[in-house]
C-alpha cells in the first residue's frame, strides 16, 4: 500500500514507520522534516499536501499538539490552538483526504489515554482525544467506497518521557505502541478505538 505518514518524523511516528518496514511505500510528512511538509492547523495546508502526494491507500496522522494546563491557567489561545491543531488538524486530514484516498483506503488517526483516563492539568488534551474518538466512531458509518476510520490512543511513551527528564519505565516504548497502528492499517476494523496497550 502507498501510506501517506503525517507525523512520520515523530517519536511514535518513526517507530510505527520502522514497524511497517519494507511492506508499504510511506511518505513520510512532517512540519518541518520529511519528503513534503504540512501544517496541519491550516486546511489550506493540508489541500496543497493532497493535491501534491498523488494517489494513496492510507494516511496514517501521528501529529497534532495540545496543551497540558490546569483549568483555571488555560487560556482562550490554549484551547484554541489545542483544537485547531490536534483536533481539527486531524479531522481535515480526513475531510480533505477522502476525495483522493484509493477506494478501500483507511485513515488512523492518534488520540491518547487522557480521552478516558484523564490526569490533572489534562482538561484541554482530554477533551481534544475525546473528540477525536467521538469523531471517528461516527464517522465511520459515512466512510464512502469501502474506505475505513480508526484512530489509536497511546498511554505516555517511553522516550517522551526520558526526553522530558521524567521515569521512562511508566510509559511505553514507542515500538509497541507502533503495533496499534500496523494493527489498524493491515486489518479491516472501522470506527476502533485502539488503546496501545492491548497490542503492546
Ligand atoms: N509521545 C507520547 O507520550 C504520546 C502519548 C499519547 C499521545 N500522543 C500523541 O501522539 C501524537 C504524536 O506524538 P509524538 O510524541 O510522536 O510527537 P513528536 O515526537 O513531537 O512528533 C510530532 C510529529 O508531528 C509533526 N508535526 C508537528 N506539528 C505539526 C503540524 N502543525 N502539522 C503537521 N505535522 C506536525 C512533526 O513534524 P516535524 O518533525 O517536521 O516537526 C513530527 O513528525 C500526538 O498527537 C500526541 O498528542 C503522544
Amino acid at each position: 500500500m502507498r501510506v501517506l505518514h503525517v507525523g512520520a518524523t515523530g517519536v511514535i511516528g518513526k517507530a510505527v514507520a520502522e514497524a511497517l518496514g519494507s511492506r508499504h511505500e510511506v511518505v513520510r510528512v512532517g512540519n518541518t522534516r520529511g519528503d513534503y511538509q504540512v501544517d496541519i492547523a491550516s486546511k489550506d495546508s493540508i489541500e496543497r499536501l493532497y493535491q501534491a502526494v498523488g494517489s494513496f491507500d492510507a494516511v496514517i496522522a501521528t501529529a497534532g499538539s495540545a496543551r497540558f494546563g490546569d483549568i483555571g491557567k488555560l487560556s482562550d489561545d490554549d484551547f484554541r490552538s489545542s483544537l485547531a491543531n490536534k483536533l481539527m488538524g486531524q479531522i481535515n486530514l480526513v475531510r480533505c483526504g477522502v476525495a483522493h484516498i484509493r477506494d478501500g483506503g483507511s485513515f488512523t488517526l492518534t488520540s491518547g489515554l487522557f480521552g478516558r483516563e484523564p490526569a490533572s492539568g489534562t482538561a484541554a488534551l482530554s477533551l481534544v482525544n475525546a473528540a477525536l474518538e467521538g469523531f471517528v466512531r461516527a464517522a465511520a458509518l459515512d466512510m464512502p467506497r469501502g474506505t475505513r476510520i480508526n484512530v489509536v490512543a497511546p498511554p505516555w511513551v517511553a522516550e517522551t518521557l526520558a526526553a522530558m527528564g521524567r521515569d521512562p519505565s511508566r510509559g511505553m516504548p514507542a515500538a509497541r505502541v507502533a503495533l496499534a497502528y500496523v494493527q489498524s492499517l493491515e486489518g479491516t476494523r472501522n470506527g476502533a478505538v485502539f488503546d496501545a496497550r492491548v497490542f503492546a
